[in-house]
């Protein structure tokens, strides 16, 4: 049967409605290219935007900056036509469907909220929004506006996060106990928001771990958390000596229920002999802890080298899942371009992103009250099935 001719428009819609077990639209890549926008032309512009350049289903149309220059810089290395010094300058300019927003974290919120409005998806770094009452009616209005909305970080993308699912889901560990994770180092110095208030470690790395911990363990029912300043200022790119108001430093205990409980570990503090690159970091930086097993994801859960797993009848660490199978952390825009294009699936979700968010709101509400704060959102879960 050959299906109707969609115009542009409704043909993204219809990839919008699609779920899990709509078959794809006819592949012609070229005319159901995604229209991106890139705002936030900053350090992570860079490997965003040669992922998005590669992605089939995606054609860069805008680059937008506070920072002309920025915009102009990056417009022209990647031969994006259209530059623009501010969202309503993009908003009113070249149409496009899908904007990706990479700048600090804490004008995610309003941007996101302005594009949503204008009828535009969003792909956004994390987080989402500055609170979990303003990610949800986020999340609201794009459901009335038809629009999809996502958030940053993809952990769950990887094939060593399906790999962990699997044994969790067999029961190879026996009955899961606890779990670990950590991730640091010595702090970005080129922007002050990672250490203004709503930056902070938790956003910016303990993120990853949340997200995977949450993704494979279950949505945590409730949060205690200790948070300091260790360094109080630092000298950054943008602004010179600044006084740091969000942690950086932070331990984030969270019961997952059925006794199950993960300790999360973050920091701006950290010395590590291998490096801030995720290649040189062998460590586990994730366990997981049951009865019968244990196991250990090899390297970072943004850029992960394979899981060890040992088990009762195998008690020794068997290195597996080591294929990476194209998975990189910062495909993340390129995947939801796909998704538009496509109707195809996509594992990462709001709900999850704003859980993570609402575990961040609850570890600073259990460090000032010093009390257990209970979390009220969720997300759909088992992630991978
Ligand atoms: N740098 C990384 O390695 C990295 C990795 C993963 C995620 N992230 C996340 O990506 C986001 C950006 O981080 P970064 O390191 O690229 O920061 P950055 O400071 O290098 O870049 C941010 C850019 O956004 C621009 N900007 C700020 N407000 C704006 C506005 N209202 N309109 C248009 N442009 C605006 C700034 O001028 C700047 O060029 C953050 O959420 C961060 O947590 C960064």
């Amino acid at each position: 049967m050959t299906p109707p001719a969609l115009d542009r428009r409704t043909f993204l819609g219809a990839g919008l409605a699609a779920t899990a077990t709509t078959a794809a639209p006819a592949a012609d890549p070229p005319a159901k290219k995604v229209r991106v926008a890139v705002i936030g032309c900053g350090s992570v512009s860079g490997v965003y935007l040669p992922n998005l350049a590669k992605c089939p289903y995606a054609e860069v149309v805008a680059v937008c900056d506070i920072k002309p220059d920025r915009a102009e810089k990056r417009g022209d290395r990647f031969k994006v036509p259209n530059r623009y010094p501010h969202i309503d300058r993009l908003l009113g300019g070249v149409p496009f469907d899908l904007l990706v927003n990479l700048t600090d974290m804490q004008e995610h919120e309003h941007l996101n909220r302005q594009a949503v409005e204008a009828g535009k998806h969003v792909w956004s770094e994390k987080p989402l929004a500055n609170s979990l009452a303003a990610g949800q009616a986020l999340l609201e209005l794009s459901r009335k506006k038809g629009t999809r909305l996502w958030g940053a970080p993809i952990p769950v993308m990887s094939p060593q996060f399906a790999f962990m699912a699997k044994v969790l889901a067999a029961g190879q560990l026996g009955r899961v106990a606890a779990a670990h994770a950590d991730y640091g180092h010595t702090g970005p110095g080129w922007s002050a928001f990672f250490y203004e208030k709503g930056g902070g470690s938790m956003p910016d790395l303990a993120v990853y771990n949340l997200t995977t911990l949450t993704g494979l363990l279950g949505p945590a029912k409730s949060v205690t958390a200790m948070l300091s300043v260790v360094t109080p200022t630092r000298k950054v790119d943008d602004k010179g000596e600044i006084k740091v108001v969000a942690e950086d430093n932070a331990m984030v205990l969270m019961d997952h229920g059925n006794g199950v409980i993960s300790h999360t570990q973050s920091g701006f503090n950290y010395f590590n002999p291998h490096g801030h690159e995720g290649k040189n970091e062998t460590r586990h930086t994730i366990g997981i802890v049951g009865s019968k097993g244990a196991m250990g994801l090899v390297g970072y859960d943004w850029e992960p080298q394979g899981v060890d797993l040992a088990t009762e009848n195998k008690p020794g660490f068997v290195r597996q899942a080591t294929d990476k199978g194209g998975y990189v952390w910062q495909m993340g825009a390129a995947l939801a371009a796909e998704c538009l294009a496509t109707g195809k699936d996509f594992l990462v979700t709001p709900e999850h992103a704003l859980h993570v968010l609402e575990v961040i709101q609850a570890a600073r509400q259990s460090q000032d009250t010093g009390r257990r704060v209970e979390l009220r959102s969720t997300f759909k879960w088992p992630v991978v099935a």
